[in-house]
């Protein structure tokens, strides 16, 4: 049984004050017994996660990061090491974002190196995969996700796979509104476990969990979460406010 991921994305979103005002609301809000059924995670920008440290201390409620650098430490000016993300206690980091490849260039071969990174240092990834509109037009997406899947975990062996978590997320549903049926998106997660059998086996491919991303919200969460295959979600916009995200966690439960 693959316990549901319900995960905040929150992108460049929120001052530090704001962040513990939301912290708050989330723990004050979330009922108990749904955090212990369901997998609860924030990723707030880096400079809130203090306050998650603090505030989310007694509760069930998770957070990780969305980004690291690949090296452990060292002169690079402005970046964070996952071994920095492990000291403060951050569960998760999410990596290979569309926003990531897309604004900052991000290759799946350094997404690799993150991925490797992140599993050696105790941070367990959220591995983001998806195509573009364009992508889907031609009808190569289940190539272009096939490839990102099998190109991002080059060399990460059977083992490790017990600590990751991947998402897919159609680029042309971020932020956009659009969000991919209960249908398409579950046909790619079967595709995404195919993937995940031909480079592991079938019991690393059903034992992953893979979590749908793109414009979810508490209207359309329960639907794309009753499928077999979608494991959770990774939200963006709708978990910047505690009242939507937690309804979303309570239509994953
Ligand atoms: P939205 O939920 O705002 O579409 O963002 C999805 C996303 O990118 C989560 O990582």
């Amino acid at each position: 049984m693959r316990k549901k991921i319900v995960a905040g994305n929150w992108k460049m979103n929120k001052t530090f004050d704001e962040s513990r005002v939301l912290m708050n609301e989330l723990k004050s809000k979330l009922n108990k017994d749904t955090a212990s059924k369901v997998e609860v995670v924030i990723c707030p920008p880096f400079l809130c996660i203090p306050a998650a440290k603090e505030i989310l201390a007694d509760t069930k409620i998770m957070y990780g990061a969305q980004n690291i650098h690949n090296r452990d430490d060292g002169a690079f000016t402005g970046e964070i090491s996952a071994s920095m993300l492990h000291a403060i206690g951050c569960e998760y980091v999410i990596l290979g974002h569309s926003e990531r490849r897309q604004y900052f260039n991000e290759t799946n071969h350094l997404i690799n190196f993150k991925v490797i990174k992140a599993l050696e240092k105790g941070v367990k990834p959220i591995l983001c995969v998806g195509e573009t509109l364009e992508q889907r037009e031609q009808g190569i997406e289940k190539k272009i996700v096939d490839e990102q899947i099998t190109l991002c975990l080059k060399d990460v062996c059977a083992m490790d796979t017990d600590n990751l978590v991947i998402a897919y997320e159609p680029v042309w549903a971020i932020g956009t509104g659009k969000t991919a049926s209960p249908e398409q998106a579950e046909e790619m997660h079967v595709e995404i476990r195919k993937s995940l059998e031909n480079l592991y086996n079938a019991t690393v491919a059903g034992r992953t969990r893979i979590l749908y991303g793109g414009s979810m919200n508490d209207k359309n969460a329960k639907e794309l979460l009753s499928m077999n295959n979608i494991d959770g979600g990774l939200i963006g916009g709708a978990s910047l406010k505690a009242d939507s995200f937690i309804a979303i966690i309570e239509a994953a439960k």
